[in-house]
């Protein structure tokens, strides 16, 4: 099980977070291999060192160097066994479009050429094993090239390129794709010499369930990493020029509280996707972002609102306390403590903006018709 490069995608605090705990899924999958591809550098070089020491997976590549004594970063090659077949597996790094990246931070990295990097290792790799398999970051063109230059290499993994299967001189290029699986069988003969191939997609359809434990690792890991971390900082609390939201004394207290006094109003809003708004960020795992939660959550901000690393439960959702403040008072005193009862535009358009809603400034009558609990339990 190898991961090709693409797994360092992104720039921002959340993408960072995301790569991390991707990583460390990988290696609880027992993945054999990660290819070090152009993007590893994406969180800079001291990011990419700790990962490397910190997981049980090597990080693959024959063309990264670091430091003044140029020492290899990860490792230039892997021998797997299988059976009687010995394999090596060796990546190559295309360099960067970036080069700052990778010298601004942290300790110097070089990418030297992929040339000089096979060049380096494959006589070594070729005296210990039967079948050499590169993992390449290169483009479509400079894998053919490789092929023809490189006899001895039988299997190239590309990272890169349209064409899913391509024999070219001794050598099979595959290249499944970027977010997509991939599976190779090949078959070998007592030297090792590859007698046929055959490759297929794995689609990652409703037929594959998810595997309990790694889901539950995932989640444990999103929820400890947002813990110690500022990701929450990435986001700016809604409302801070309301009144309600600005008192201390007050706070969140979640739908549910609301339920047995206005249970008309909550089948109501239950009736409303503002009920399942978390469910929508669930559905596509982005409940860890900072920048997704902000807008399909209650409080999120605030020591008594949603918390990220939450997966399910209390302000999950564009609740009640959105549109009419906190309730913690109101619940417990409900003649003396007033909430909003009348619900300005103005706070429907935090979420609302004129991208993801247009015209509901306009024609607020007809998106407020759509939310309304009299119009909804008619
Ligand atoms: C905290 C952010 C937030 C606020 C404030 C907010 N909404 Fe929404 N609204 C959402 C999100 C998110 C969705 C989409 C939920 C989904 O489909 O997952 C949504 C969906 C809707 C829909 C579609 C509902 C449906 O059942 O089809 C309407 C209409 C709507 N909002 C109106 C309003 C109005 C009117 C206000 C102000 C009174 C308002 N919203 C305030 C975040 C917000
Ligand atoms: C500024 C607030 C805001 C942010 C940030 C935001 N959303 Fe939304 N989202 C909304 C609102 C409002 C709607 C409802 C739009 C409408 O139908 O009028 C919505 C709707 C959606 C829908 C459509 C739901 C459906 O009906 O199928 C999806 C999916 C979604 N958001 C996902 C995301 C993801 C993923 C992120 C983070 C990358 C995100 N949102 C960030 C406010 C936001
Ligand atoms: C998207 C914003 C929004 C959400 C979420 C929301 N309300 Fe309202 N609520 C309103 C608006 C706007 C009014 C004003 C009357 C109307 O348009 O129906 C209102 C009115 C009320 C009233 C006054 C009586 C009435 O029906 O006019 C109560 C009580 C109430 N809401 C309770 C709740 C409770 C409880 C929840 C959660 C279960 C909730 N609301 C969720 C926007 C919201
Ligand atoms: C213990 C019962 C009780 C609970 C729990 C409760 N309310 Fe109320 N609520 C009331 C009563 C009673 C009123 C009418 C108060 C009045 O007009 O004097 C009211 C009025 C309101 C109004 C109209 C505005 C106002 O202040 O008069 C809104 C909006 C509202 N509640 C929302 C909520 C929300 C949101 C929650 C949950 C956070 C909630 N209520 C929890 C009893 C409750």
């Amino acid at each position: 099980m190898i991961e090709g490069s693409g797994a360092f995608h992104g720039a921002g605090p959340s993408d960072l977070l995301r790569t991390e705990v991707y990583l460390k899924t990988l290696e609880k999958m027992g993945y054999h291999a990660i290819a070090l591809g152009d993007d590893a550098f994406n969180f800079g070089t001291d990011f990419i060192q700790n990962q490397i020491k910190s997981l049980n997976i090597p990080f693959l590549s024959a063309n990264v160097h670091r430091g003044e004594a140029k020492e290899i970063l990860g490792r230039p090659y892997l021998i797997k066994e299988l059976g009687p077949v010995k394999i090596g597996i060796l990546a190559l790094t295309a360099p960067p479009l970036n080069r700052d990246q990778i010298q601004a931070e942290g300790f110097r990295l070089e990418v030297s050429g992929p040339l000089a990097g096979i060049k380096e290792y494959l006589p070594a790799i070729k005296r210990e094993t039967h079948l050499i398999v590169v993992l390449s970051d290169l483009s479509e063109k400079e894998n053919r090239l490789l092929a023809f230059g490189f006899g001895d290499v039988q299997v190239i993994l590309a990272a890169r390129g349209n064409i899913p299967v391509e024999n070219v001189n001794h050598a099979v290029i595959v290249s499944p794709g970027q977010k997509h699986l991939a599976r190779l069988d090949l078959w070998v003969d007592h030297n090792g010499r590859l007698l046929r191939h055959d490759f297929k997609w794995i689609y990652l359809s409703m037929d594959i369930l998810p595997d309990p434990e790694v889901e539950q690792f995932i989640s444990q890991a999103y929820g400890a990493a947002v813990k110690d971390r500022a990701g929450q900082a990435e986001a700016k609390r809604k409302f801070s020029d309301q009144a309600l939201e600005q008192d201390r004394d007050n706070g969140y207290v979640g739908a549910e509280s609301c339920r047995s006094c206005h249970g008309t109003e909550y089948q109501a809003w239950k009736s409303t996707k503002h009920s399942q708004a978390f469910d929508t960020l669930r559905n596509l795992q982005r409940h860890f972002y900072p920048d997704c939660i902000s807008c399909h959550t209650t409080g999120f901000g605030y020591p008594t609102g949603f918390q990220m690393g939450q997966t399910t439960g209390r302000l999950a959702g564009v609740e009640c306390e959105v549109c009419h403040g906190p309730g913690r008072k109101h619940t417990v005193r409900p003649e003396t403590s007033q909430l909003r009862r009348t619900v300005p535009a103005s706070i429907c358009l935090a979420c609302h903006d004129k991208e993801r809603t247009p015209g509901l400034e306009e024609q607020k009558e007809l998106f407020f018709s759509r939310i309304s609990h009299k119009a909804l339990t008619r």
